[in-house]
């Protein structure tokens, strides 16, 4: 599939069939989730794949918009670690660069995905921590539903000529 493509009809998938996703399709696209840009290459991740359905179904009580999870066979946390890291305040760019290239990795497999915010909310960082047992240090950032699509891939062009400033603003 061209990248053009990829990106144009990368969307949030929001409803999936019960087919499993494999393991080596995980990695895949946990391999482009990790070859994403930081800030002094400092790659301050963790991702937490999560596929016990008991585990799922505790997901919409610490976050009321993740409800796909209970459809999707695959979940995956992605984490921040910005700890003892030389541009530590860059956390949160590095991980959405790493978020993006795995909807956008997951998309060209056929796969669905929809980025579920996380950080900044206290109550979801703290849920996620309690359920997945994730060290204090470890900021839960967002979580990504992966499974395949019961919806289409609907194309958009969002392309805004106003948005775009020649040399200055
Ligand atoms: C930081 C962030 C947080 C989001 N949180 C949620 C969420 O909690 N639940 C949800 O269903 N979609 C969430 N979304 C998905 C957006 O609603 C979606 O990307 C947007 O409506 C554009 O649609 P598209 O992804 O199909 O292009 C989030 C997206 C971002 C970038």
């Amino acid at each position: 599939m061209e990248f053009s493509e990829v990106v144009s009809t990368r969307r949030s998938i929001r409803a999936y069939t019960d087919q499993d996703v494999d393991a080596a399709t995980v990695e895949r696209v946990l391999r482009a989730a990790m070859s994403a840009p930081s800030a002094g290459n400092q790659q301050p991740w963790h991702f937490v794949v999560i596929r016990d359905r008991q585990r799922r179904e505790a997901i919409p009580a610490i976050h009321p918009y993740a409800r796909m999870v209970l459809q999707a066979p695959v979940a995956i946390l992605v984490c921040g670690d910005p700890e003892g890291r030389k541009y530590p305040q860059y956390w949160q760019q590095d991980c959405s660069a790493a978020t993006q290239n795995l909807l956008l990795a997951a998309r060209a497999e056929g796969l669905g995905t929809v980025w579920c915010g996380v950080y900044p909310n206290e109550e979801r960082v703290a849920g996620f921590r309690r359920l997945l047992t994730i060290p204090a240090h470890i900021l839960p950032f967002a979580l990504v539903p992966l499974g395949w699509p019961a919806t289409p891939f609907k194309s958009e062009d969002r392309y805004n000529a106003l948005a775009v400033h020649e040399e200055t603003w």
